[in-house]
């Protein structure tokens, strides 16, 4: 439980520290890499959970707030980053 804790204390400081103000779309790759890609896979075209290459940051938010295998996004996602990796996906959809 202080492990979980602490990995959520550090994730916080380094949201608001560095990625909320520089939120772009190479951010939102790195985002992606460690919070979705486990489910999503490397490049968006889907796993565990669907392709969403194409998405935006209001597709982003409304999921991790209604699908139940993304609960755990909520506390670590700021809307800094929904919009880094809103961003990033849509650099994916050609
Ligand atoms: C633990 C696995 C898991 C992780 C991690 C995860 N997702 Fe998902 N996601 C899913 C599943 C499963 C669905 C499909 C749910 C459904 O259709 O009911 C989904 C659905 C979505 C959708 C809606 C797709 C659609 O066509 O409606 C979006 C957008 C999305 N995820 C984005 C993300 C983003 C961005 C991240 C990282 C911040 C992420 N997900 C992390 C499992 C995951």
């Amino acid at each position: 439980m202080k492990k979980i804790f602490s990995f959520v204390a550090i994730a916080a400081v380094l949201g608001f520290a560095g990625f909320a103000s520089q939120a772009n779309a190479a951010d939102g790759k790195a985002l992606f890499q460690t919070n979705c890609a486990a489910c999503h896979g490397a490049n968006a075209t889907g796993g565990v959970g669907p392709n969403i290459q194409g998405k935006d940051a209001e597709d982003v938010t409304e999921a991790i707030n209604k699908v139940p295998m993304m609960a755990g996004l909520k506390g670590t996602i700021t809307k800094a980053d929904a919009k880094a990796i809103g961003d990033y996906l849509k650099s994916l959809k050609k």
